[in-house]
């Protein structure tokens, strides 16, 4: 399959899952979708890192889902590259080399857009993505699980299962603790989405 093609077809797959669940940050990522998934393709040159070696577990614990198949069908287009933003001591090298993300919509993906995004992430297994906030309001729809959530001040990781997706309000805290499966998620920005997240360093981290 062509690259148009295969974005356009996972495209739609995400929107038909995210249609799927009744919730306003959900509705908003879809707002973005509509408004900016259906311009103009952009060619973009394939690239992957070492942590997309974790796709295919993850795919295949989602199953035979129609999702999967779409993300699998795109896997040669897509265009992977690390969160830049963090100084890679306050990050931790654990995450830093064990995470990927691509963006389908956004400024410079497939499908330009104007201050929203939206793409996978993956993050390999038994990895912590420290504590951190943003200015961007996220959608995190994650198609693996369980994983673990936390959401300071509430110290205690909560795992959730696949297809639950998280809201972040802006500059909510968030961390997650993947599983013994990959973490595998489509997330959303849905506003400033230029603004660089922050590490909070937490009293644990300091000690
Ligand atoms: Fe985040």
């Amino acid at each position: 399959m062509n690259a148009e093609a295969a974005i356009t077809q996972l495209l739609r797959e995400i929107e038909t899952y995210l249609a799927a669940f009744d919730h306003a940050g959900v509705r908003a990522v879809r707002d973005g979708l509509a408004r900016w998934g259906n311009g103009p393709h952009k060619t973009l040159r394939p690239r992957t890192l070492p942590a997309c070696g974790h796709l295919p577990v993850a795919l295949a614990a989602m199953g035979k889902h129609s999702l999967a198949q779409a993300i699998e069908a795109a896997l040669p287009h897509l265009r992977w590259i690390t969160y830049d933003a963090y100084p890679r001591d306050e990050i931790g090298a654990a995450f830093a080399d064990g995470h990927a993300f691509a963006s389908l919509v956004g400024e410079g993906a497939f499908r330009d857009a104007d201050d929203f995004d939206l793409g996978l992430f993956v993050i390999g297994p038994d990895i912590l993505y420290r504590d951190h906030h943003h200015a961007a309001p996220e959608l995190y729809a994650p198609l693996t699980g369980p994983h673990g959530w936390r959401f300071l001040p509430d110290k205690t990781f909560h795992t959730k299962p696949a297809d639950e997706p998280v809201w972040n309000e802006p500059w909510a805290p968030h961390a997650t603790l993947t599983g013994a499966t990959p973490f595998l998620c489509i997330f959303g920005w849905t506003r400033d989405v230029s603004s660089p997240a922050k590490v909070i360093f937490t009293d644990e981290e300091k000690s």
